[in-house]
C-alpha cells in the first residue's frame, strides 16, 4: 500500500495550523538567532517543518549530511562539502536569509576537536550578522559547554492529536477507506499518541493490512511495542481493579474521590490534578497491585518506568533519558506513570556530588520539578520497598 510522503505535511488541519514548534522557530529566525540545536528523532518531520517555515519567511533552505554534503533544497544543487569543517566554510558563501539544517553534525560534537568548535563559533558570528540560521539536528543532545551559550535548544515534541489525525487521514486516503466513525478515529489517534509520525503511520498501515480498517486495539498493541524499544518505559496491561485489593480502605477511598480529577469538568471547575502517590511498604504488601489498580480507577494507560535504567554511561545521557521518558509520558497523557522500586533508581542522590558528579541528584531534581510544574495529566505512582522511617 502506498504511504503518504511524510516529508510533505499531511493534508488535514496540520497544514493549515502552524504547529507550536514552527511558530517558535519562526520567531527565532525573525529575531535573528544565529543557531539552534533541534532535538528530535524525526528527521523527516523536522525537515518538513523547516521547508514550510523557509517558504513562509522566504528564506533559502539547505540540508547537510556527511553523505550528501550541502544540498540546496529548492535548486537541488549539491556542494560536496562532506567534511563538517568544509560545510561550515560553505555556509559563509551562502546568500543572506539562508537556513542550514545540519543532520549528522551532532555526532562530531560528542567528542569535539578544538578546530571544529572554533570554526562553529566563528560561523555563528557570521550567521548572526548575515541573517542566516544554523540548525543542528540530532536525536540526542550533545552540547559541549563551549557551545552552551551559543546555541538555543529546541526540543521537538512528539506529534500531537492534530498531526496524528493528519497522518491517519493520509493512510485512510491511500488505503481507500472512505469513512470512519469519529469515535474510532479519536480512539485510534489516542492510541497512537506517544509514537513518532513514522511509527504512527506504520501502526495505522499495519492495522489496515491486518483488518482492512483502522482498529485502535492494534495501534495500542504496536505502541506498547514501540514504547518498549528504548528500554525505559513499558506499557503494562491492567486487569486488576480496586476490588482486587484487600484492605487499604483509606487509600481506596482517596483514589475513588479523585476518580474524575482529569475530566474536563474537573478541569473547568478548577480542581487541581493529583500529582502523585508514594507507596511505601515491605515486599508483598500490594504496592505493585495498587499501582495497577490506580490506572484502572482513572481508566488511563499504565506506563512502567524502570528507574534503574535511566542512568547511562555517557555524560548527559541520564538527563536525556529522563527527558525522553517525560516526552513519552506527556504525549501519552492522560496516563499513570508507575516508577517501580523508586529507591533503587534514585538512590544516592544526596551523596551524588561525591559519587557520580551530581548526575543522580540532577536527574532526581529534574524529575521532582517536572512533577511540580507539569501541566499535562500524567499522574505518578511511585513505589518504595524500604519501610518508612521518621
Ligand atoms: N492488599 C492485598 N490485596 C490483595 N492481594 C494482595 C494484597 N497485597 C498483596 N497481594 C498479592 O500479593 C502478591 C504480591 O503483591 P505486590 O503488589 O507485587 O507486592 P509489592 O509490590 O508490595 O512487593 C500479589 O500477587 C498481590 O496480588
Ligand atoms: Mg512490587
Amino acid at each position: 500500500m502506498p504511504k503518504p510522503n511524510p516529508s510533505k505535511p499531511p493534508s488535514s488541519d496540520s497544514a493549515v495550523l502552524p504547529s507550536e514548534m514552527s511558530a517558535a522557530i519562526t520567531h527565532y529566525i525573525r529575531a535573528g538567532y544565529p543557531g539552534l540545536y533541534v532535538v528530535s528523532a524525526e528527521e523527516l518531520r523536522v525537515e518538513a517543518e523547516f521547508k514550510a517555515i523557509a517558504q513562509t519567511l522566504n528564506y533559502s533552505l539547505h540540508f547537510w549530511s556527511v553523505v550528501d554534503g550541502l544540498i540546496d533544497v529548492k535548486a537541488k544543487t549539491v556542494n560536496n562539502a562532506n567534511d563538517p569543517l568544509e560545510a561550515l566554510e560553505a555556509v559563509k558563501n551562502l546568500p543572506e536569509k539562508s537556513v542550514v539544517l545540519l543532520k549528522d553534525f551532532h555526532l562530531f560534537l560528542s567528542d569535539p576537536n578544538p578546530i571544529l568548535l572554533r570554526k562553529l563559533k566563528d560561523t555563528l558570528l557570521h550567521t548572526k550578522l548575515k541573517q542566516k540560521l544554523l540548525v543542528i539536528l540530532g536525536c540526542r543532545l550533545c552540547l559541549p559547554p563551549e557551545l552552551e551559550h551559543e546555541l538555543t535548544i529546541v526540543e521537538f515534541k512528539l506529534p500531537g492529536p492534530v498531526e496524528l489525525r493528519g497522518v491517519l487521514g493520509g493512510i485512510m486516503e491511500s488505503a481507500g477507506i472512505k469513512s470512519l466513525e469519529i469515535e474510532t478515529r479519536e480512539k485510534a489517534v489516542e492510541a497512537a499518541s506517544g509514537l513518532t509520525t513514522i511509527e504512527a503511520e506504520n501502526a495505522f498501515a499495519l492495522s489496515v493490512a491486518e483488518t482492512r480498517t483502522i482498529t485502535p486495539s492494534i495501534i495500542a498493541r504496536e505502541k506498547a511495542q514501540a514504547v518498549k524499544k528504548n528500554g525505559l518505559i513499558e506499557i503494562v496491561e491492567v486487569r486488576e481493579t480496586l476490588n482486587s485489593i484487600g484492605g487499604l480502605d483509606l487509600l481506596k477511598d482517596w483514589l475513588l474521590r479523585r476518580k474524575d480529577a482529569f475530566s474536563q469538568r474537573a478541569q473547568a471547575y478548577g480542581l487541581p490534578s493529583p500529582k502523585g502517590l508514594l507507596i511505601i511498604g515491605i515486599p508483598g504488601t500490594g504496592k505493585s497491585l495498587t499501582a495497577k489498580a490506580t490506572a484502572a480507577v482513572f481508566n488511563v494507560p499504565l506506563l512502567k518506568l524502570d528507574a534503574g535504567k535511566l542512568y547511562g554511561g555517557i555524560v548527559g545521557q541520564s538527563e536525556a533519558n529522563l527527558r525522553a521518558v517525560i516526552n513519552t509520558a506527556e504525549a501519552i497523557a492522560p496516563c499513570c506513570l508507575w516508577i517501580d522500586e523508586l529507591e533503587k533508581g534514585f538512590a544516592g542522590s544526596k551523596s551524588s556530588g561525591t559519587t557520580d558528579g551530581g548526575t543522580s541528584a540532577r536527574v532526581f531534581g529534574s524529575f521532582l520539578s517536572w512533577m511540580q510544574e507539569k501541566t499535562k495529566p500524567a499522574t505518578t505512582g511511585e513505589e518504595q520497598r524500604r519501610p518508612y522511617r521518621c
